[in-house]
């Protein structure tokens, strides 16, 4: 059987439809940055609450700078708004920790830099040839910004679970469990697929091009790792047994005193956790969060596992072996449905493992895509044939050994902002972003069939 990419549906449509679509697309990342952003006062908004993310009217600024950028002045060939805060906005200029002392705009100046940019930006949009010119090849740049804000929005959710004080963001509750009983792992079978894709159309350089792999036969937790089974590897003394550990591993969590996932405290009657200002008791049946790659690692050797690598996390989420077909999520080639994933800030934690199972692959792998970012065992580095586009410094300047591939996209990931070969990357030490794991392993000679 051939092996090949799934369609993609941006691609049918009329050019008029696809702007309505790119116009909805960038009014929605706003609608969650403006929540974000008003949910403070503005002593609030122009305030570090941890040296790991910048004030929060910074993200606000940041976002509009990069929008003038690619769509007012580069695809709309328009005069700057503000050549003069440029610098101030380019993340490789300054450094998260010395954002605060740089002569910023104001919240109210922010505000309306924002409001001016996407106002010209959806004029631009409005007259914009879609095709001729990669940039703009089905909306690409349009997408492309709309991404940019919903990552930021993500990076903003988690300025707000670092900061102190009440809660200032609400949603309903996840879905708990709705999948009856289903085995705890999958066997994924050996053979090429394909990872990857040339057919997404707002696809960033990273997840380019298409290419087949050859993944040897492997079996992958169902579900990714419950708060419940964490505790049973801190209640077995795992943060204090050096063998579950890498040399680097464990340095680190000499070095920082790390005793238990971040946000997490011991009381008397077991394990509590802070939640965006609510302190509560960690929900056993939730996907943990908020572990480094080296906690994911030891927890995963103590289990007598490991962490799957990046092209087997790919295959278990988009391979259909019936039709040989690369999905682009799971479920099929549709955009994520809310009874198919945890994504978009709709819940303010992951819900429990088996909530989504309308969300599972044909193999049978569940909540692959929202609730938590999944660690794989995989540095950083771009597929044969990449070619950095349109900026080096999205992608390509991160290649290398330093960082660690995440998978799937969490609750506070927007749908426009995740999907099968959507690929994400941060530092090993990393605690603060929304990341979980799942884990898998190499079948044993008595499941060869
Ligand atoms: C893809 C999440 C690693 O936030 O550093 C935002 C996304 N790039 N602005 C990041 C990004 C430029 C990036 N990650
Ligand atoms: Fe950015």
């Amino acid at each position: 059987m051939p092996i090949r990419e799934a369609v993609n549906p941006l691609r049918e449509l009329s050019r008029e439809n696809l702007r309505a679509h790119a116009a909805e697309a960038l009014t929605r990342a706003r609608a969650r940055s403006t929540v974000l952003t008003d949910a403070v006062d503005d002593e609030e908004l122009t305030r570090q609450h941890s040296r790991l993310m910048s004030p929060l009217v910074w993200d606000l600024a940041h976002i509009g700078s990069q929008e003038e950028l690619w769509l007012v002045r580069d695809v709309g060939g328009r005069e700057p708004l503000r050549p003069d805060i440029d610098e101030l906005y380019d993340a490789f200029k300054h450094a998260r920790a010395d954002r605060p002392a740089l002569p910023l705009l104001g919240p109210a100046q922010a505000r309306a830099y924002v409001g001016e940019v996407r106002a010209k930006a959806l004029e631009v949009l409005e007259k914009a040839p879609l095709e001729g010119r990669r940039l703009t090849e089905a909306a690409f740049a349009f997408g492309m910004i709309t991404q940019h804000e919903q990552q930021h929005d993500e990076t903003m959710l988690a300025t707000h679970q670092l900061r102190k004080g009440d809660p200032v963001l609400h949603a309903p509750a996840p879905p708990g469990r709705r999948t009856g009983r289903v085995p705890a792992e999958v066997l994924v079978p050996g053979g090429p697929f394909v990872m990857g894709t040339t057919a997404e159309p707002w696809a960033l350089d990273n997840e380019r091009p298409a290419h087949e792999i050859d993944v040897t036969a492997f079996v992958i937790d169902t579900f990714p790792v419950t708060n419940g089974q964490y505790t049973e590897f801190l209640e077995a003394g795992g943060y204090g047994q050096r063998r579950w550990w890498s040399e680097a591993g464990w340095d680190y969590l000499r070095a920082h005193e790390i005793t238990a996932p971040r946000f997490w405290q011991r009381e008397q009657d077991g394990w509590w956790r802070t939640r965006f200002g609510v302190y509560e008791r960690v929900p056993a049946e939730q996907p943990v969060v908020h572990v480094s790659y080296y906690e994911a690692e030891a927890y995963a050797a103590w289990a007598g596992k490991r962490l799957p690598t990046e092209p087997e996390w790919e295959k278990a989420a988009r391979f259909d072996p019936a039709t040989g077909q690369s999905r682009r999520f799971p479920w099929g080639n549709e955009e994520p449905s809310t009874e198919q994933a945890n994504l978009g800030q709709r819940h303010l934690s992951p819900a429990e493992v088996g909530a989504y199972p309308a969300g599972a692959s044909p193999l049978g792998v569940h909540q692959l895509i929202g609730d938590v970012w999944e660690w794989t065992g995989t540095d950083f580095h771009g597929y044969p044939g990449f070619s950095a586009f349109p900026y080096r410094e999205y992608s390509e300047v991160f290649f290398g050994p330093d960082y660690k591939v995440l998978r799937g996209g969490s609750f506070g990931t927007d749908a426009a902002a995740v999907r099968g070969t959507f690929r994400n990357w941060d530092y090993p030490i990393r605690r603060q972003i929304f990341a979980g794991f799942r884990c898998a392993r190499n079948v044993r000679p008595s499941e060869r069939s």
